[in-house]
């Protein structure tokens, strides 16, 4: 089977090396890919931005299935134009993708199926906008409506920070349409939890649990960035808490989709807050999450494709995905000035060193090859990605590898791995550890 991968990141680099296993795959291919990918595919060329260029590279290539890795293709339609087509690709419709391509759609869908998320209002122009800033207490919560690379979110602490980042996206136009209307909202106090499911109309199969570690610096301090971090293990979430947010989140919203007629396949990424009065979603994305494909790779034992099959062939329901017990973490090397404007074109080293040590796989993002050399070309350069026996082990082992990696004004944080929530009302807290011989995670039987 020949499989094409789009997209060019570290949640790219992951699917490629996971297909390697399969013995389903004869041929990789991935569009447009990077240096470190290009070792283990064929890269082709592609304008992301254009869904009949996908199309017809999948075409040429006779690829028997596509895995979309970011948003932007979905949202823009290319799952509809492969679905006519008659080839199979994994991900959303175009229709189905607005759950991540507009915020205010996603709130008010979650708002009419019941779906827990925090409260909010819509504001089409800027003076709603700062009126309705009135209805919340600080810190309140401003979101652009549409895509953002991540920049879309601002959790203002002080209400001259709430209007500024109203002004700077209604008014500015500092993510051109994407700012022009927005989402404020109750700001909510928990942990994280990034829950990332694959979905086909009638079966939920939840991948390992996964935590992201969003803002630049450590301690959660600075900015937010794509992610910095992440770690997958099971003591992120137990099994009874896992299949409450099946029941009481995903579920909803799986059929919730199939209700409004736009049916949902593919991988639903669900952003949760595990607040005091149970499990809220801040945000789904129709795709991936970028770090967290990486750690959950490495942890995966079934055979992904297999997996991805049986979404598309709508069998997903009853399948179990086998998972080692084995922690896993990846830390990000970033530029300098990410995540504002990153200084790029510096000579990366010692990445062959870092993947000698046992355990760490080195996932490449913002990199090309120049004179043989690997230089940086973007934000997030490369995911340092271990895994351990314990927790301790595979943060050892990743940071093991970072020391060994340099390139100018290379940054990174220093305590990925280091959260773990502390669970939430109702199912069993995730401080007891499982017992021997519990399977967690897999399929939900819910
Ligand atoms: P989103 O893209 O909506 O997930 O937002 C990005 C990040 O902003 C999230 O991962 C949270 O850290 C933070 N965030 C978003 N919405 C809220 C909220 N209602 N309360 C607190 N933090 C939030
Ligand atoms: N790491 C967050 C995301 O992929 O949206």
């Amino acid at each position: 089977m020949k499989v094409l991968v789009i997209g060019a990141g570290g949640r790219e680099h992951a699917l490629v090396w996971k297909l390697r296993e399969s013995q389903l795959v004869t041929d990789i291919y991935c569009a447009p890919g990077n240096p470190g990918i290009g070792q283990e595919a064929e890269c082709l060329a592609v304008d992301l931005s254009s869904p009949d260029s996908i199309l017809d590279l999948a075409r040429r290539l006779s690829a028997d299935l596509t895995i979309v890795g970011p948003e932007g293709p979905l949202v823009a339609g290319v799952a509809d134009l492969f679905s006519k087509a008659g080839l199979r690709i994994i991900g959303p419709s175009k229709a189905a993708a607005r759950l991540e391509g507009s915020k205010a759609y996603a709130k008010r869908f979650m708002q009419k199926y019941g779906i827990p998320t925090a409260r909010f209002v819509v504001a089409e122009n800027f003076a709603n906008a700062v009126r309705s800033l009135g209805e919340f207490r600080l810190p309140v919560v401003v979101k652009a409506d549409g895509l953002a690379a991540g920049k879309g979110v601002v959790v203002a602490r002080r209400r001259e920070d709430a209007e500024k980042a109203l002004d700077d996206f209604m008014r500015q136009g500092t993510l051109g349409a994407a700012g022009e209307r927005v989402v404020i909202e109750e700001c909510l106090d928990g942990d994280e939890l990034s829950f990332i499911v694959l979905a086909d109309s009638r079966g939920i199969l939840p991948l390992a649990p996964s935590q992201d570690y969003k803002p630049v610096f450590d301690h959660d301090e600075g900015p937010n960035t794509g992610g910095m971090g992440a770690s997958s293990h099971d003591a992120i979430i137990s099994s009874l808490e896992r299949d409450a947010i099946v029941r009481s989140l995903v579920r909803p919203a799986i059929e919730g989709m199939a209700a409004e007629g736009t049916p949902y396949r593919g991988f639903l990424y669900c952003g949760l807050m595990l607040t005091v009065s149970g499990p809220k979603v801040l945000e789904f994305n129709c795709r991936l999450g970028d770090p967290e494909t990486q750690p959950i790779m490495m942890r995966l034992r079934s055979d992904l494709v297999e997996l991805l099959l049986a979404t598309w062939d709508g069998h997903l329901g009853g399948l179990e995905a086998h998972w080692t017990p084995n922690p896993s973490v990846c830390v990000v090397l970033a530029s300098r000035g990410y995540p504002g404007e990153p200084e790029v074109g510096k000579v990366v080293v010692g990445v062959d060193a870092a993947e000698a040590l046992g355990g760490v796989k080195v996932f490449f993002a913002g990199t090309k090859m120049s004179d043989k050399h690997l230089i940086t070309t973007s934000g997030r350069v490369l995911g340092v990605t271990a895994i351990g026996q314990d927790l301790a082990s595979a943060v050892q082992r990743a940071y093991a590898g970072v020391s060994k990696i340099q390139f100018e004004g290379m940054h990174y944080r220093h305590d990925i791995g280091s959260r773990t929530p502390r669970g939430f009302p109702g199912p069993q807290s995730s401080s007891q550890p499982p017992r021997p011989g519990q399977a967690r995670p897999g399929a939900a039987k819910v």
